[in-house]
């Protein structure tokens, strides 16, 4: 499952683990983001932790803040073995955190004091009511000045990012029509209107971009 030669230690601890490979090749570009974009901050929720690699690389390098992982239970027990694999002091076991429910989906979560928000690759997976419950919750959520993070592939003036991404999102529809890469200016638009702006906006590699809102 593993093919990191280079890194005999991790193979062998995580040997087994459900893995992406995706999250090893973005996450030393997300961490230098979050370093820059995260030093006045103290609490992290992350959303839709998936395996738990993002958790396990930033929390031990951001270890002036707490990160708090969460998804839906079905991932639970993998983004746990990523932990006990690589545990940290700061790293937090994940919260149910499902938008689907109709109820509020992290009671806990939504109760403690959190100043900033992750997520990474999930509002190309979810309808687009469901992101628009995401940007309702943490907009309530956050207090002023709090961030709201987002690393994905996003398509600008209509167009697509890549020929990659048009194809990505083909395969996404077909899976399931009612996701795919979203339109940018309708991120920021959904953003506005709970009281988020667009503070900052980085292309990273492979097409994808990370965004910066702040609550205002
Ligand atoms: C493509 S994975 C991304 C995982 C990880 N953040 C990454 O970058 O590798 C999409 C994530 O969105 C989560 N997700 C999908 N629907 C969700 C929902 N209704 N509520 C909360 N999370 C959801 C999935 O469980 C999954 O962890």
């Amino acid at each position: 499952m593993l093919n990191r030669s280079s890194d005999n230690k991790q193979s062998t601890l995580t040997a087994g683990l459900p893995f992406s490979q995706a999250c090893e090749n973005n996450k030393q570009p997300i961490l230098e983001v979050l370093e820059q974009e995260l030093q006045d901050f103290t609490h992290v929720l992350e959303v839709g932790s998936g395996t738990g690699q993002h958790s396990i690389y930033f929390a031990p390098r951001l270890a002036h803040l707490i990160w708090q992982t969460s998804d839906v239970f079905a991932y639970h027990a993998t983004i746990n073995a990523w932990h006990a694999a690589y545990p940290a002091a700061n790293l937090y076991a994940p919260l149910t955190f499902d938008l689907s429910c109709d109820s509020v989906p992290m009671n806990k979560a939504v109760a403690a004091p959190y100043d900033a928000v992750f997520t990474a690759n999930t509002l190309h997976i979810m309808s687009w009511s469901l992101v628009s419950k995401l940007f309702e919750l943490v907009g309530d959520m956050l207090p002023l000045n709090g961030k709201f993070i987002i690393y994905g592939p996003f398509n600008e003036n209509g167009c697509y990012s890549s020929e990659s991404n048009r194809q990505f999102d083909h395969s996404l529809r077909q899976r399931d029509s009612n996701s795919g890469i979203r339109h940018l200016e309708d991120v920021i638009a959904l953003a506005n209107t709970h009281k988020l702006k667009l503070s900052d906006k980085y292309a990273m590699p492979a097409n994808n971009q990370l965004l910066v809102f702040e609550k205002y």
